[in-house]
């Protein structure tokens, strides 16, 4: 069943070691826990198999349960910037805070989760170990 989208991110990763992470559910997906595992899945990923060493995201000020989930996984804020948010009103000026996390403070999922083709990928990106 599709329930949403996860997304990593990344320019020039070979380099910078940094990914961009970003995410929704459909509404009746919201406040099951899944928007925490996803994000826990995705940033463990990059740790343990793409060799990350940081992860970035961001949410708009107020947006409580994006909050949640950065706070759950182990980031912390990463200053503020203004930006432009497409509501259905039109596009509107928003605060957004930053946040980071890295490896030693990352909060991995507590299910057992298994990874295949991760080699392949590492070949792909030309991420050298
Ligand atoms: C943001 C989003 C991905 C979070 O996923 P989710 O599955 O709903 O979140 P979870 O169920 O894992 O909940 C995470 C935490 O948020 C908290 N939370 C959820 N809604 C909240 C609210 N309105 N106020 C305060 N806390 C809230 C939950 O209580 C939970 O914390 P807890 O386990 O300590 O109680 C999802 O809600 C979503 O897609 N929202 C709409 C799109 C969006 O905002 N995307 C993010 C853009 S940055």
């Amino acid at each position: 069943m599709l329930v949403g989208m996860q997304d990593v991110h990344a320019t020039d990763f070979p380099l910078t070691r940094t990914v961009e992470t970003g995410s929704w559910l459909g509404r009746d997906h919201q406040g099951k826990g899944i928007g925490t595992l996803m994000r826990q899945m995705a940033i463990s990923f990059a740790f343990d198999e793409l060799d990350a060493v940081a992860c970035e995201s961001g949410y708009i000020v107020g947006n409580e349960a994006s909050r949640a989930v950065s706070r759950k996984a182990g980031y912390v804020e990463n200053g503020q910037r203004t930006l432009v948010q497409q509501t259905r009103q039109g596009p509107v000026r928003a605060q957004e805070q930053r946040v980071i996390v890295t490896p030693d403070a990352v909060v991995r999922p507590a299910e057992r989760v298994v990874v295949e083709g991760a080699e392949e990928l590492r070949r792909f990106l030309s991420i050298e170990r």
